[in-house]
């Protein structure tokens, strides 16, 4: 069509048009008005519903609790410094890095040992006879809240009712109370993690050649080492000024680590949760669907429950067993089994709490899923995502591949034990689940993590990078 026949149409079409708008009567406008108003009035209504619902189920918005700024600033540095690991090549920021997102992307992480001293992320590679970490290094969004009562992904370390639960029994230091705080204690005990091997001792690794069993001769060691740094001296001294530098510990180094992940992660203004403070706008109409789903029919609320969305509760999702596993005898992890020793725990790991959970993918225990798409769809078919699983479909790294468990036995022993979602959802009403678990992301959430990394720290360590 000639392009001046084109305009002309549209201005013939467009004047015959306006006489009707021109002519328009003012009841005309008040039906208009009314209508809108009502449709606004049913949309407030229906939020209202939804907020009932959702609040009917204990979610309040996420708290974050105040934190002393000198013990936020103190763990700051202590969260990217390499001194607390064994051989100083691996920080807590190495697999709970800003720029991934308080996670490391894998679906298993590289400890010490590895080569990519400096590198997060995808870019990590296992040290020559390292094995992977056997579980996926969780997030740590708002692991701060008063409502936490455990940590790991089989609550080896507990508060519940009061009682404080910990690998180390009698030798965990009386004072530490939080979970978070108990938690910080443990990851430079772990060989793998961040501690190294008997062999790393010959290359000057004291805290190596410490016992297993000995948590206080490890915490000393290491904290001799960050005390014989003069400004971590003076940070830790101004930190506790009430506590003696002969009595200062490495508890108070996990209070410092527990602070500042308190507050540098606590995150509280997802829509989510600008929605449960009453803005009607926040969420948008496909994740108002989808919450509607997730608290009622798809009833992911049984177990995602409560203001952090979950029970701390451990259940069996038949999840794919991958990688070095817990057992170096049969190469499996049975996830609070572990803890209990009750066969009735076996395989089961503790409800992931889920805000900001679209960006700290790949999911599961053990990574085992690369997309929201396909971790509800297991949640609802865990026999076909069991038999069919595909590591290259999952973007497993390479040297996973061979490690996912295939035994046919083993799996009928993992899905007899296994809970499933019972429910039918159509396409359409998984892509509105999805676009909820998108609304339980913080905004700016990049930019916000980015700004957490520091320039250096006391110990020198930071010099090269990681992530800079
Ligand atoms: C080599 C990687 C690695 C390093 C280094 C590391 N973590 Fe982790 N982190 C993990 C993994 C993996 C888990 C889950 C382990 C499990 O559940 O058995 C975890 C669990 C946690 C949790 C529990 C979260 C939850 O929801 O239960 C917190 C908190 C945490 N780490 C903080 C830290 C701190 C603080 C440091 C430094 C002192 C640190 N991590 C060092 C990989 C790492
Ligand atoms: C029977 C309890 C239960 C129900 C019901 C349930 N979940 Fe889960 N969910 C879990 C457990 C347990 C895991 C972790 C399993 C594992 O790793 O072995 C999990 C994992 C997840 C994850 C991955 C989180 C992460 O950080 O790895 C998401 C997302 C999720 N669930 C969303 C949902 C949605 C959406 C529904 C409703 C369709 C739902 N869940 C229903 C227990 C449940």
């Amino acid at each position: 069509m000639p392009f001046i026949l084109k305009v002309r149409l549209r201005a013939l079409i467009l004047f015959a048009l306006i006489p009707s708008v021109l002519i328009a009567s003012d009841s005309d406008d008040d039906d208009r008005k009314s209508r809108r108003s009502s449709k606004s009035f049913r949309s407030s209504q229906s939020s209202e519903s939804l907020r009932s619902l959702i609040q009917s189920h204990d979610v309040d918005a996420v708290d974050t609790p105040e934190q002393n700024p000198k013990h936020v600033a103190l763990g700051r540095l202590l969260f990217f410094d390499r001194i607390i690991c064994g051989n100083q090549d691996t920080a807590c920021a190495t697999c709970h890095h800003p720029l991934t997102n308080t996670t490391d992307s894998l679906a298993l992480g590289v400890g010490t040992g590895s080569p990519s001293v400096n590198e997060v992320g995808i870019f990590r590679v296992r040290g020559e006879e390292r094995e992977f970490i056997p579980r996926n290094a969780p997030d740590l969004f708002n692991r701060g809240s008063v409502h936490w009562t455990s940590m790991f992904w089989d609550s080896r370390v507990s508060t519940e009712s009061g009682a404080v639960v910990s690998p180390a029994g009698d030798a965990l230091p009386g004072e530490l109370q939080l979970p978070l705080q108990i938690q910080a204690m443990f990851p430079p005990t772990s060989r793998d993690e961040m501690r190294g091997s008997h062999e790393d001792v010959f290359t000057g690794n004291e805290i190596a050649a410490v016992a297993d069993d000995n948590f206080k001769g490890i915490w000393e060691a290491i904290f001799n080492r960050i005390i014989a740094i003069e400004e971590d001296q003076v940070l830790f001294l101004d930190a506790f000024p009430d506590v003696d530098v002969y009595v200062l510990d490495f508890q108070h180094d996990a209070i410092a680590l527990a602070a500042f992940e308190t507050e540098a992660f606590g995150m509280n203004d997802s829509p989510f949760d600008q929605f449960l403070r009453g803005d009607n706008q926040a969420m948008s109409p496909a994740a108002k669907r989808g919450a509607r789903l997730f608290f009622g029919k798809a009833s992911c609320v049984d177990c995602h429950s409560g203001t952090l969305l979950t029970d701390q509760l451990h259940h069996n999702l038949a999840v794919p067993q991958l990688g070095p596993g817990k057992n170096p005898l049969t190469g499996l992890d049975v996830g609070r089994a572990v803890v209990t020793g009750d066969p009735a725990d076996e395989f089961a790991f503790r409800t992931p709490a889920l805000r900001n959970v679209a960006a700290t993918g790949p999911w599961m225990h053990n990574g085992a899923c690369s997309s929201l798409e396909d971790v509800i769809l297991h949640h609802l078919e865990p026999d076909d995502m069991l038999e069919d699983y595909s590591p290259r479909q999952q973007l497993l790294q390479v040297d996973l591949h061979s490690t996912v468990v295939t035994d046919e036995d083993l799996q009928e022993v993992i899905l007899d034990g296994s809970e499933q979602v019972d429910v039918d959802l159509d396409r359409r009403e998984i892509r509105d689940l999805i676009e909820f678990l998108h609304s339980l992301t913080a905004p700016d959430l990049s930019a916000r993590l980015q700004a957490l990394i520091p320039d250096s720290v006391p110990s020198g360590n930071l010099e090269d990078g990681l992530g800079q």
